[in-house]
C-alpha cells in the first residue's frame, strides 16, 4: 500500500532505513546523513508540506496489514512542466518481491491521471542494475545516458534516463490489460 506521509511515520521509517543501510548507502545519499533519525524527521516534515502544496508526492510503502514500512516511493516535479520523476527504495528483507515495480507502476498511472503530465521518468546510475530493472520491466525506454554528479559511493557519474510518454503508457496498458 502506498500512503502519503502524515507526520507520524518516524519510528517505522527510522527502523526500516536503519535496517537497510547496507544496500541503501551505496546509492542513496540521504541514507548516510547523520544523525539519521533527525534527518528522517526533517524529510517527513518536508514530505507533508510538499504534498499539501502539490509540489511533490512522497509515499511510504506499507505491507498489506500496514504492520511494516517496507519502503518509500515518490513523484518529484524537479524536471519542469509536463514531466515528473519517480524515485523508490525498498527495505531489506522485502527485496525482489516486486514491491518497487508495483509502486512505480501505480505512480506512473497516477502521474498520467494528471492531464498536464506528458512524460514519466526514472533516472538511475548506470551501475544500479536493480533500479534499472524496474523501468525496463514496466516498458519505459532508455532515453539517454548523461554525465552527472557523483552523490553516493557506488555511483559512476553516468545516469541512465528512462522515460515513458502518455501514448506509450496507454498503449502498453491496453496490451497488458
Ligand atoms: C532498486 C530497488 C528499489 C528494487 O526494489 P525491489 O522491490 O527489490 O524490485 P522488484 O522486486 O520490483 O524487482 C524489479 C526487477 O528488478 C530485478 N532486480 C531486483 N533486484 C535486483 C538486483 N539486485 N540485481 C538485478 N536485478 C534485480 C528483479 O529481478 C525484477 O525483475 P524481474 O521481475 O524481471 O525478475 C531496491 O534494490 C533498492 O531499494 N535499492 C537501493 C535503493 C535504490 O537504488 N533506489 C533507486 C535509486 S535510482
Amino acid at each position: 500500500m502506498l500512503r502519503r506521509y502524515r507526520g507520524n511515520e518516524l519510528p517505522a521509517l527510522f527502523e526500516a532505513v536503519s535496517f537497510s543501510l547496507e544496500h541503501l548507502q551505496p546509492w542513496m545519499p540521504w541514507a548516510s546523513i547523520e544523525p539519521l533519525e533527525a534527518s528522517l524527521a526533517g524529510f517527513i516534515e518536508q514530505a507533508v508540506t510538499q504534498f499539501d502544496r502539490a509540489e511533490g508526492f512522497n509515499y511510504a510503502l506499507w505491507s498489506k496489514e500496514a504492520s511494516a514500512l517496507v519502503g518509500g516511493a515518490g513523484l518529484h516535479s524537479s524536471l519542469g512542466p509536463g514531466r515528473i520523476e519517480i524515485g523508490y527504495w525498498v527495505r531489506d528483507g522485502w527485496l525482489r518481491r516486486g514491491i518497487a515495480s508495483a509502486a512505480a507502476r501505480a505512480l506512473t498511472a497516477t502521474a498520467f491521471s494528471m492531464p498536464t503530465i506528458e512524460e514519466v521518468h526514472i533516472h538511475c546510475d548506470v551501475a544500479n542494475l536493480a533500479s534499472a530493472a524496474v523501468p525496463r520491466k514496466l516498458g519505459f525506454r532508455l532515453l539517454q545516458i548523461v554525465d552527472s554528479e557523483i552523490t553516493a559511493p557506488n555511483e559512476t557519474g553516468r545516469t541512465a534516463e528512462w522515460v515513458v510518454d502518455r501514448e506509450e503508457w496507454l498503449a502498453g496498458a491496453a496490451t497488458t490489460a
